[in-house]
């Protein structure tokens, strides 16, 4: 069964329940045979066998999906490398014990194979996800002929096993799709290299771009635990003949993944009955500190630090000058020529993540002391920790020669203890007894130099105690929370920075007016240009806004969504700093004849796409549920390459996952864009992002605005307009003449359709962001739009 209608895109509930086959098998023996149309259902019903076509490719594959959810994904693919052209493929069990696809030739498109023959073997799709070739009666894991969960494509379902079996060396990791329309393996891989102490590594074309870290006895020492993490049940297994690592799931009513998608993120998934959709619980790597070996031997990376790299105590950067350019990967080098002895010292790192195992030492039963004198007598050891920091720490971990890929993760990560010459412990000793002595006789000549060096040191964090002290409680005037900002580790640049690159905040580097404030375009001296919001004194409202936007926006991470380098918060100044989108915004391009012409239609629906991706990144994918309340053309960004990025966070809001809608008395947002519910009733929920959605993939169509727009024929607003042609069949007469072309027709005609479906005067009649997608990426048939809401132009200027 394949997504081929969308019938069901509006009333899918009642429909999906009707959908569920009474009779479904769950496997096949020789004397049976699976052609493209049929499908297997396992016996509890989570999942589905058949042939699928993947994205907008027309080849044929043979795959293992959800069965009871809406959105079609694929967890498994049978022959990735070998797509069958037509539907004539067959899938059967010879009374070889294999499992073969053949092609309408009989040709061999991809089988099974295996060193046993027996009497009655079957083909079965068990309940877990895992198509296995048994006896028909033996059911013992052991004694399976063949199971695809040996075989992981990109995707781990609970139960599989992702390592090695170290008796017959198979390894078995998960490789990414090439696209979304091509499963044939990608460029990225996610396996646990055994080597030393066995960690997992992403890597892209062999090279590897991310690593876990080792296992610490609950979890990988590189991964932050977040609570929906620790409860999962994780198994890592590491033992003379196998190491794996593999998950439960504790609650069979949710439906989980984690998969390694085309662009080389590892994410975990759960399904959500509610938005009915996946929603995305962590993904890895999450930011530049997680780049492999980012800061090169002995530097540690701090995702909140500026610079992000630092060498770790006693060392130095081993090329300055390229360190300056943040080009950290040279690592650092001891400042002082090393001489080992066993007088040595260990400075401590807490919460840290463990450097790179795979040569280290390891032993799973001394304790810390053992592991200190074991380091401290090999002068090659440079730092070693606990293996397992379970029940207070046990086992020893030692590493040798360099100590690569360490970051800082606040509030969870482990202690490293690296070696210093005494003579360096010595002199951190001092330098803190000199502090204490100067704030009891705080006149001292000498003590004064001390302050002024802890006083740079400091001065960050005592400005954000000062603030606070200052300017009060939270909520109060303009006292933006410095909390929220350090909890989410953005990078603070200085007012004097930020006033260089902007040319002192000349008028010529004005970009526009933004939600509360100037935006300005400036260049730091590291060549990267940049945008600065920067609030304007008077605006009240505007610090509402400000903080809003800081704390949506460092927490999400999209590539359809604008990207905040930092802030900037000196006395009365209090600044956003944004990567700069060279080509504006999106109403620059579509509202202006001169410039709209340069955006012919491919761009236009590549745009839309990107549109719809980020607005489902923020409705289901992200942690929070976000509803963006102002989406509009001058709020969609455009990157160099003509990329959208949404923009603009300050009147979002986060719904509960269980909560539908919400309403204000304060309306806000823009004319034009709001759906009615929202402007007359002040109701929003995700569904008005959608209707602003709709309105804009109306403009982009069309080149008008639809706030504004006027007819010489009748009083209908943009969105009346494109109903009336709709209606009479004349939809395309909407486009805008610079890219009316015929052969884009039926294409543009789909979208106007679908843009309609997004207005509609009732939300429900709305469809969700994840239907938008799937009517984007798919040619399945669109419901019948009914009228839409704000017909008239004079509703959208009230
Ligand atoms: C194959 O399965 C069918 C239906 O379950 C059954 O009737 C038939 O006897 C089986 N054939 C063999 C050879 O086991
Ligand atoms: C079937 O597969 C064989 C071998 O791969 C190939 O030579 C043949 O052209 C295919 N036939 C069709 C109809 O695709
Ligand atoms: C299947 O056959 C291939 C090629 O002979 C071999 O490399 C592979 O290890 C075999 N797999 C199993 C499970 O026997
Ligand atoms: C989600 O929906 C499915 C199917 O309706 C149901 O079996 C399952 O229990 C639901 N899960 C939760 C967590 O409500
Ligand atoms: C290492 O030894 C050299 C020569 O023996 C000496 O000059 C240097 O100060 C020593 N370095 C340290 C850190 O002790
Ligand atoms: C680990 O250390 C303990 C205590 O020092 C020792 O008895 C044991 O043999 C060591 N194990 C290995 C595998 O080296
Ligand atoms: C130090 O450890 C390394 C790596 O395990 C080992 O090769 C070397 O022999 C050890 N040196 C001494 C003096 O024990």
């Amino acid at each position: 069964m394949r997504a081929t209608s969308c019938d069901y895109l509006l009333i899918w509930p009642v429909m999906f329940l009707m959908v569920i086959k009474c009779d479904a098998l769950d496997g096949f023996n020789v004397t049976q045979i699976i052609r493209d149309g049929d499908t297997l259902v396992s016996a509890g019903a989570r999942f589905e066998l058949g042939f699928f076509s993947p994205g907008s490719s027309s080849r044929r594959y043979v795959g293992i999906w959800f069965n009871r959810i809406p959105v079609q994904t694929i967890v498994w693919v049978a022959n990735r490398e070998t797509p069958l052209l037509d539907s004539s493929g067959v899938l059967q069990v010879t009374d070889k014990s294999v499992l073969t696809l053949v092609n309408g030739t009989g040709g061999i498109i991809w089988s099974t194979n295996t060193s046993k023959l027996v009497q009655n073997p079957i083909a079965q799709l068990l309940d877990t996800g895992n198509l296995v070739v048994r006896d028909q009666n033996d059911n013992n894991p052991k004694n399976f002929l063949w199971q695809s969960f040996d075989y992981p494509c990109d995707t781990q379902l609970p139960g599989m096993k992702l390592g090695r079996d170290l008796v017959t060396g198979f390894d078995r990791m998960l490789t990414s799709w090439k696209s979304s329309d091509d499963p044939s393996p990608g460029s990225y891989t996610y396996w646990i290299d055994p080597r030393g102490y066995p960690q997992p590594f992403l890597l892209k074309d062999s090279i590897v771009q991310f690593c876990d870290g080792p296992w610490d006895g609950m979890w990988f020492s590189g991964t932050a635990i977040t609570q929906a993490d620790s409860s999962d049940s994780f198994q890592f297994v590491f033992n003379d003949k196998e190491i794996y690592y593999s998950y439960n799931e504790l609650d069979p009513s949710v439906l989980t993944t984690r998969s390694l998608n085309p662009y080389g993120t590892m994410q975990r998934y759960d399904w959500n009955n509610h938005t009915q959709g996946w929603a995305a619980y962590y993904t890895k790597p999450i930011d530049n500190c997680d780049t492999f070996a980012v800061c090169g031997a002995f530097g540690i990376c701090n995702f909140g630090n500026s610079p992000q790299c630092q060498c770790m105590k006693g060392f130095v950067p081993k090329m300055s000058r390229n360190w300056d350019r943040k080009d950290w990967s040279g690592g650092c080098v001891h400042g002082a020529p090393w001489n080992c002895s066993t007088k040595d010292g260990f400075i401590k790192y807490s919460n840290v993540k463990l450097p790179d195992t795979r040569s280290s030492w390891y032993n799973t039963t001394m304790t810390l002391d053992q592991c200190k004198m074991k380091c401290l007598h090999n002068c090659s050891c440079v730092a070693f920790a606990n293996l397992d920091v379970r029940n207070g720490g046990s086992g020893c971990l030692l590493w040798f020669n360099s100590l690569i890929d360490v970051r800082v993760l606040s509030g969870s990560g482990e202690d490293l203890y690296v070696r210093a010459a005494s003579s360096e412990l010595g002199n951190a000793r001092t330098r803190v007894a000199v502090a204490v002595s100067c704030s009891l006789v705080a006149a001292l000549f000498l003590c004064g130099v001390t302050i002024s060096i802890m006083w740079r040191r400091r001065r960050r964090r005592r400005w954000r105690i000062k603030k606070e002290a200052k300017y009060g409680a939270p909520e109060e005037g303009r006292s933006i929370n410095n909390r929220i900002i350090g909890n989410y580790e953005l990078p603070e640049y200085a007012f004097n920075v930020i006033a260089e690159a902007t040319n002192n905040f000349s008028h010529a580097n004005k970009l526009g007016e933004g939600g509360f404030g100037p935006v300005y375009k400036g260049l730091l001296n590291d060549g990267q240009e940049i945008a600065v919001k920067r609030l304007s004194k008077e605006s009240r409202q505007g610090l509402a806004e400000f903080k809003n936007e800081v704390l949506f926006i460092s927490k999400l991470q999209h590539r359809n969504l604008v990207k905040l380098m930092g802030c900037c918060i000196e006395a009365e100044e209090w600044m956003l700093i944004y990567e700069c989108m060279p080509n504006k915004s999106l109403d620059y391009f579509i509202f202006d004849q001169s410039t709209s012409a340069l955006l012919g239609w491919p761009k236009r629906l590549e745009i839309i796409k990107g549109i719809a991706r980020g607005l489902l990144y923020l409705h289901q994918d992200s942690r929070l549920r976000i509803v963006h309340r102002d989406l509009k053309a001058s709020n969609i960004l455009l990157d160099f390459e003509m990329n959208p990025k949404i923009s603009d966070f300050g009147l979002a809001r986060t719904f509960d996952r269980n909560e539908d809608s919400a309403r204000t008395k304060r309306v806000v947002g823009t004319y034009g864009y709001m759906p009615p519910e929202y402007a007359i009733d002040g109701v929003f929920s995700v569904k008005s992002d959608v209707f602003s959605f709709g309105v804009l993939v109306l403009e982009i169509l069309s080149g008008k605005r639809n706030r504004g727009f006027i007819h010489s024929d009748h009083h209908h607003s943009l969105l009346g307009h494109a109903w009336m042609l709709f209606r009479k069949g004349a939809a395309l007469e909407v486009v805008d003449p610079s890219i009316r072309n015929s052969s884009y027709a039926s294409q543009m005609e789909r979208l106007i359709q679908m843009g309609l479906l997004c207005v509609q005067q009732h939300p429900d009649d709305r469809p969700s962001i994840s239907l938008v997608n799937v009517m984007l990426t798919s040619g399945c048939e669109l419901p019948e739009p009914k009228e839409p809401g704000f017909l008239y132009s004079k509703e959208c200027a009230t």
